[in-house]
């Protein structure tokens, strides 16, 4: 593991038409989470747990399942104990191995087979496009994945394999959008696009991006397409990210550093994903979540599904006992 210090931003030419396959994923982690306080005050959002495991495994699972074996976290303050997840515990193990505990001894050492974990500190919480700046060290020119600490997508629906694809096809930025309905435009980043000549069918439902506007009104709202926490970007982004002056809340916003490079004609596209994604950023949607996982968890679903009918269907507000 490193702790590499924020870094200088440099010119980078990068390639606009690759041929080159992300291999690397940041997962920005550096925020405040507001939106889960006070929970989040001494805990980090990624690592509270969906069940038995912290959101940020199911986010590192994402990508290994996608072939991402280095995985780069940006970290802040307070969140070191992110980084203690995917190492060793040789006490906890002896102990289990002591016991003949096979299946906690693997469920503990599991993390830390996982992948390639480094570490990059954002000394300041100057915005998402801020933090995927610190990585650029780590990443160099090549192109590579984002994903976002506070969601992921169900195993069985993988988004990311297409992303990569489509990004190494295209060489440009690719993005995920999500459907809402109308009336929730305000809550998200919008897209506007137009669509592709169907190039890309094999991929799912790609659209060519033509516009981004945060958090619009539904009578404004350009579509009904949200923007998914997975980017694949290529190496250039980090210049961009560096020309980028703060934006909404005086943040460093990722989505203006993307809007540069289209203007000057690097081509965006986006995978328009139908599948099951959770959401953990704030309480409601990490409660669908956990909700969700366990009752299809296969060792105790059928025993909360039961629980869960019962306690919906009963009339008192303390439910079923
Ligand atoms: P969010 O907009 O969800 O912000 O950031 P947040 O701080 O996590 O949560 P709220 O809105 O205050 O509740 C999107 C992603 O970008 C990371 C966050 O950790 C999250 O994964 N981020 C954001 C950083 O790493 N650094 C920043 O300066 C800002």
């Amino acid at each position: 593991m490193s702790d590499q210090p924020e870094t200088e931003v440099t010119v980078h030419a990068g390639a606009t038409t690759g041929s080159t396959r992300a291999v690397k994923a940041v997962i920005p982690a550096a925020g405040l989470a507001t939106r889960f306080l006070p929970a989040t005050k001494a805990v980090p959002k990624e690592l509270l747990p969906v069940v038995d495991r912290p959101v940020l495994q199911y986010i590192v699972e994402e990508a290994t399942a996608a072939g991402i074996r280095d995985v780069l976290l940006i970290t802040g303050r307070g969140k070191t104990s992110m980084v203690d997840h995917f190492d060793r515990r040789p006490d906890l193990e002896a102990r289990l191995e002591e016991k003949g505990d096979d299946a906690r001894l693997a469920a503990v050492r599991g993390p830390s087979e996982l992948a390639d974990i480094f570490t990059c500190r954002q000394h300041e919480q100057l915005g998402l496009g801020h933090a995927v700046g610190c990585a650029q060290s780590h990443v160099g020119d090549e192109p590579f994945a984002v994903l976002l600490g506070d969601e992921f997508v169900k195993p069985s629906e993988p988004l990311l394999p297409a992303m990569l694809e489509l990004q190494a096809r295209t060489g440009g930025v690719v993005l995920a959008f999500f459907e809402v309905p109308p009336a929730e435009t305000k809550r998200y980043g919008i897209a506007s696009v137009a669509p592709t000549d169907g190039e890309f069918a094999d991929l799912g439902d790609v659209v060519e991006v033509t516009g981004l506007v945060e958090k619009p009104a539904p009578e404004e709202a350009p579509s009904n397409l949200a923007v998914l926490g997975r980017y694949v970007l290529p190496g250039r982004i980090f210049e961009a990210i560096g020309r980028t002056e703060p934006g909404a809340g005086g943040e460093i916003q990722l989505t203006d550093a993307m809007e540069l490079l289209r203007a000057e004609g690097v081509p965006v596209h986006a995978i328009v994903y139908r599948g099951t994604r959770y959401d953990t950023g704030m309480p409601l949607g990490y409660l669908q979540t956990v909700v969700q996982i366990a009752a299809e968890r296969d060792d105790l679903g059928a025993e909360f599904r039961a629980w869960l009918a019962e306690f919906v269907a009963s009339d008192s507000p303390g439910g079923a006992q």
